[in-house]
């Protein structure tokens, strides 16, 4: 009986720190061209409005989710918005 208490609150923890409120991009996700393409509009509406559009290349794969984090939400991009940016930007990255 202990442990089966104890399974349940390992797994609500898990539940509530893996929710959908905190999907963060950590990683590709997309990749139809579709997708991409979305991203790219995205991209270019939203990355330019406190300063010029960055270079896709300035950053490599991992940077990009360490800037993205705290420009998606400078940018008001939902989840979604941030992944297909993400996407986009490592689609021509060429890192
Ligand atoms: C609300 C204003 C605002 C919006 C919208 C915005 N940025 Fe920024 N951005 C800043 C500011 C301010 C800085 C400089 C300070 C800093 O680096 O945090 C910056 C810096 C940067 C840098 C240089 C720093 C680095 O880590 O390389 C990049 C690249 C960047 N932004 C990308 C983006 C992208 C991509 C988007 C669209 C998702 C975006 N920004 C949207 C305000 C904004």
């Amino acid at each position: 009986m202990k442990k089966l208490i104890l399974g349940m609150i390992v797994c609500s923890a898990f539940m509530v720190s893996c929710g959908p409120k905190s999907v963060a991009v950590t990683g590709p996700k997309y990749s139809s061209s579709e997708q991409l393409a979305q991203g790219k509009t995205v991209f270019e509406n939203s990355c330019n409005k406190c300063h010029k559009l960055p270079d896709p290349a300035k950053h490599d794969n991992n940077g990009w989710i360490k800037t993205l984090s705290r420009m998606a939400p400078k940018a008001k991009l939902s989840d979604d918005q941030h992944q297909m940016v993400y996407d986009y930007l490592i689609s021509v990255n060429k890192k």
